[in-house]
């Protein structure tokens, strides 16, 4: 029996790229293993988003050249973002390496496997944009049994000075919207409740597609479809954002009314210096449209602190967008210099110290808004659906207290204790605790 271990650094897309790989591996004969000391093929799905990322990368990498130095057989397969830039100077910094392959050719994972056996020779295999759709048509091993991510577009054209995304997963490109109904119909057929809508930005959706459709549409013709309990999507935009998107939300009782819309900066300066096409009115503008529309409504946010000519100013006009808009939560990133990208030439980049202060002081501000966010929901009914559970008798032979888990529609995770056979349910539950990254609480009959 030959064993693979996929390894996935990086976001959602790629989490989801490598379910796409381990259906692949799995088809081809190998029998997948959570344990990457038993492996004999071992595939790093790498990021290339901000350069932390590519170092965690490149030192697990050179940690695998000494498991295979006392494993001669095992072979080592780099593939991802970092791979798409980079190709053959990876074998260059990393000549253990035996196969590298870029995100649009995820497809040719067969071929490339049986040519890197054949040929007893390093394989090297990169795309532009040819042939990546053949990708979405691949047999998935998903990773868990109730909540799905779909791809629906994937690339972007929005050349955000800071991203490296346009350099690494190509321009912008939606797939028809059969397909994807197709796969969610199979989904829900198969027990899937919860889908999760995937591209870089989902409010492009249908641009450049012969059939007219745009994203509002898919989600009204998604919401639909039997089976399945929940809609969420990732990511958006701000700019293009519109109301015609916030009523397809408010009509559609599946779709969740959380959205994660990634502000960047409160600093019109810096939004414009960054090519974000809005200014922090224009957002905040948006947030107050979703909130009139629907209050319950959670938003969580991406915020970059440092980007090249911040100042103090540019800073606190971040803290005053982020107090004002109150987000359920925030994903908080220092600014990393990218190759190709417009702002890593810019000259003035701000001293590591002053980026390391600013994150902390609005990391801090981030902590209390969360927790009161949380707070405000003790006593409240949610609505959960129950994804795991574990028991806490020990062996589960009484079959009644597991401890449950679940997420709200805001997507906030949620611990309380109930039978097993819940798991895979919408249930009621009501809050009785709030910490700053879960809530606790008691199911309803
Ligand atoms: N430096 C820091 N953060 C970045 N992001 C994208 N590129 C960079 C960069 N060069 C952040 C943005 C984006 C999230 C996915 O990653 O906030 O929304
Ligand atoms: Fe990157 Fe901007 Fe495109 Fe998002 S919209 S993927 S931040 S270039």
């Amino acid at each position: 029996m030959v064993k693979a271990y996929v390894k996935t650094f990086g976001c959602q897309m790629n989490e989801h790229d490598s379910e796409r790989m381990r259906g692949l591996l799995h088809k081809v004969g190998y029998t997948l293993t959570p344990d990457e000391a038993e492996a004999d093929f071992i595939l790093i799905n790498t990021c290339s988003i901000r350069e932390k990322a590519e170092q965690k990368a490149f030192s697990h990498l050179g940690r695998l050249k000494l498991r295979k130095a006392k494993k001669p057989g095992l072979r080592i397969g780099v593939c991802g973002c970092i791979a798409q830039r980079e190709g053959e100077r990876i074998i260059r910094r990393a000549p253990h390496v035996d196969l590298v392959f870029g995100t649009k050719n995820i497809h040719r994972l067969p071929q490339l496997i049986e040519k890197m056996i054949k040929t007893k020779r390093r394989v090297i295999e990169i795309y532009d944009d040819r042939e990546r759709w053949q990708q979405f048509g691949c047999e998935i091993e998903r990773d868990n049994p109730i909540r799905a991510w779909v791809t629906i577009m994937q690339g972007c054209n929005n050349y955000c000075t800071y991203c490296v995304v346009p350099y690494v997963r190509g321009s912008e490109w939606s797939r028809p919207a059969q397909e994807i109904l197709a796969e969610i119909r199979d989904l829900a057929a198969n027990g899937y409740k919860e889908v999760t809508l995937l591209g870089h930005n989902v409010n492009s959706y249908g641009r450049g597609l012969d059939q007219e459709i745009n994203f509002p549409a898919l989600l009204r013709a998604i919401d639909q479809i039997e089976g399945i309990e929940r809609i969420r999507f990732t990511t958006s935009h701000p700019k293009d954002f519109s109301e015609e998107l916030v009523e397809a939300i408010a009509d559609c009782p599946k779709v969740c009314e959380h959205i994660h819309l990634p502000f960047q900066s409160g600093s019109d300066k810096i939004l414009k210096s960054m090519n974000r096409n809005y200014t922090a009115a224009e957002y905040i503008d948006k947030v107050n449209m979703l909130r009139a529309k629907i209050p319950q409504a959670g938003i969580t946010s991406d915020v970059i602190v440092g980007f090249p000519t911040e100042e103090e100013a540019d800073f606190q006009q971040t803290l005053r967008l982020i107090e004002e808009v109150q987000f359920e939560g925030l994903f908080t990133f220092l600014y990393s210099r990218r190759p190709q990208t417009a702002a890593g030439n810019f000259a003035q980049q701000v001293p590591n110290s002053i980026k390391q202060k600013r994150f902390e002081i609005l990391l801090e501000i981030q902590n209390r808004i969360s927790s009161e966010r949380n707070e405000s929901l003790v006593g409240t009914q949610q609505e959960v659906l129950i994804e795991e559970g574990k028991a806490l008798d020990g062996d589960g032979t009484s079959g009644r207290e597991y401890l449950l888990r679940g997420r709200t529609r805001l997507n906030k995770i949620v611990e309380f204790t109930g039978p097993p056979d819940q798991i895979g349910k919408l249930r009621q539950v009501k809050i009785t605790k709030a910490n700053r990254f879960n809530l606790e609480g008691i199911m309803l009959p």
